[in-house]
């Protein structure tokens, strides 16, 4: 089969730190298709000070999810772009059942459907390491890790030059609640996308080329 043949409108599943932003990033480049993250887009938002973001940023501060009428209705939007025709990653969306079942609706209006959803799986202690470690870039938002993923010159941006910074809510304490919620609200979705027939599970725990590699084997079956 080639690439261009694949259906690619997807959902990158799985707990904070488990790699979905690293992962959606590589499928950009792989597949030409746009990454949308309900996280980087609210993130921009609290650095411009736009109502949306002052509206998000104390959730997001407190490790919990944003009402979800304020990310369906950003989503909503995205999709209707017309990068998001050959397809597209929804990273950190949906969240909950109520988020899920607001896409199912909204891709319906557009005439569209999803084509997998992968859930990568990573153990907690795993999680926290990866998070109190990870660095972003402020200019193109690509992901780091000091010990995992170090760029070559330290404290800048391999594809950009950009500076790296350290995201507020990679606090510790911030990170176990963040994991709290993602038990609580999100983790129904695993059983929700596999009722459903969508569900990829992907070993998380593996090297990011590893994954990568795990990752595009399965986009390719079947
Ligand atoms: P969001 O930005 O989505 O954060 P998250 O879900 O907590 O996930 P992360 O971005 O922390 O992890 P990731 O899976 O992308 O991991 P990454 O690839 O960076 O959301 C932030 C906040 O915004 C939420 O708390 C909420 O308040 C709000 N929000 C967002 N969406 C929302 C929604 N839909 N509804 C309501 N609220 C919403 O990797 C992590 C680190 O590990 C990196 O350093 C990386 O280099 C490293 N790494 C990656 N893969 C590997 C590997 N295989 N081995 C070793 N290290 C690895
Ligand atoms: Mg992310
Ligand atoms: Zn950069």
């Amino acid at each position: 089969m080639v690439e261009g043949d694949l259906h690619m409108n997807l959902i990158l599943l799985g707990p904070p730190g488990a790699g979905k932003g690293t992962q959606a990033k590589m499928l950009t480049e792989t597949f030409g298709i746009p990454q949308i993250s309900t996280g980087d887009i609210l993130r921009a938002a609290v650095k411009e000070g736009t109502p949306l973001g002052k509206q998000a940023q104390a959730f997001m501060d407190d490790g919990k999810l944003v009402p979800d009428e304020v990310v369906i209705g950003i989503v909503t939007e995205r999709l209707q772009e017309p990068d998001c025709n050959q397809g597209f990653i929804l990273d950190g969306f949906p969240r909950t059942v109520a988020q899920a079942d607001a896409l199912q609706e909204n891709l319906r209006e557009l005439g569209k459907e999803l084509d997998r959803v992968i859930a990568l799986q990573v153990d907690t202690e795993a999680l926290v390491e990866r998070l109190t470690g990870r660095r972003t870039c402020k200019s193109c938002g690509r992901g780091y890790h000091v010990k995992f993923d170090p760029p070559a010159v330290e404290g800048r941006c391999d594809a950009c030059g950009g500076e790296l910074y350290q995201r507020d809510d990679d606090r510790e304490e911030t990170i176990r609640k963040r994991l709290e919620v993602y038990e609580r609200q999100t983790a129904p979705l695993i059983d929700y996308y596999r009722n459903a027939g969508l569900l990829i599970e992907v070993d998380g725990m593996q090297q990011i080329e590893e994954v990568r590699e795990t990752l595009l084997a399965a986009l390719r079956t079947e």
